[in-house]
């Protein structure tokens, strides 16, 4: 199959922000058939429909991004028991105008970490919901679903020993979930 880029997009556009933390030691968990771009969602605007026959440069940037990529990968919290608005910002800017998605086939794994118990278990259905509408194939196991503690990552910014071998599952099952679910 060669090469696979996988877009990344995390959820939280936070400094210090855990799953951004997560997504890039994630990262460090692949093998090296694949590549990963981290999608910048911070610099987009507000989405308006009026805007959908001359789309913003960043917009622009951010369907030629995905558009590019052959899978995605979406590491997220969970605001108000659900997706932050900031991440359904982008989603809907790259499915606009109305037969020009960029989202269309392209199979997703979804991770996410919160400080709550629920470690982003409805954050991720919604996503999983509205991924659905836009035909993008999920993963449907395992469902990672992580709450914040000390030693999830170690000093390098890795996964630590303790999650370890449940997070390098993940990635293996995603790895071949990719290869099965990429039409190119
Ligand atoms: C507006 C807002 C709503 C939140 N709602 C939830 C929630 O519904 N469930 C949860 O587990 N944590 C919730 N949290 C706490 C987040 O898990 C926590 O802020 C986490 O650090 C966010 O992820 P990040 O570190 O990647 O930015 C919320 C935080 C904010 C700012």
């Amino acid at each position: 199959m060669g090469q696979i880029n996988v877009a990344v997009i995390v959820g939280s556009l936070r400094k210090d922000s855990f799953n951004r933390k997560l997504a890039n030691a994630m990262i460090k968990l692949a093998p090296p058939e694949l590549s990963f771009k981290l999608i910048n969602i911070g610099d987009l605007p507000l989405y308006n429909q009026d805007d959908d026959k001359s789309q913003a440069p960043e917009v622009k940037r951010l369907k030629s991004e995905i558009a590019a990529a052959d899978a995605l990968m979406f590491v997220t919290p969970e605001y108000n028991r659900s997706m932050p608005g900031v991440l359904k910002n982008a989603i809907d800017h790259a499915s606009r105008p109305y037969g020009e998605s960029v989202w269309n086939g392209k199979p997703a794994g979804i991770i996410g970490i919160s400080v709550g118990a629920i470690g982003t278990a409805l954050a991720q259905q919604h996503l999983r919901n509205v991924l659905a509408y836009l035909d993008v194939p999920t993963m449907g196991q395992p469902e990672v679903f992580l709450q914040m503690k000390d030693g999830l990552f170690d000093a390098d910014g890795g996964i630590g020993s303790d999650s370890k071998k449940f997070l390098q599952g993940w990635m293996d099952k995603y790895v071949a979930f990719l290869k099965k679910n990429i039409t190119k």
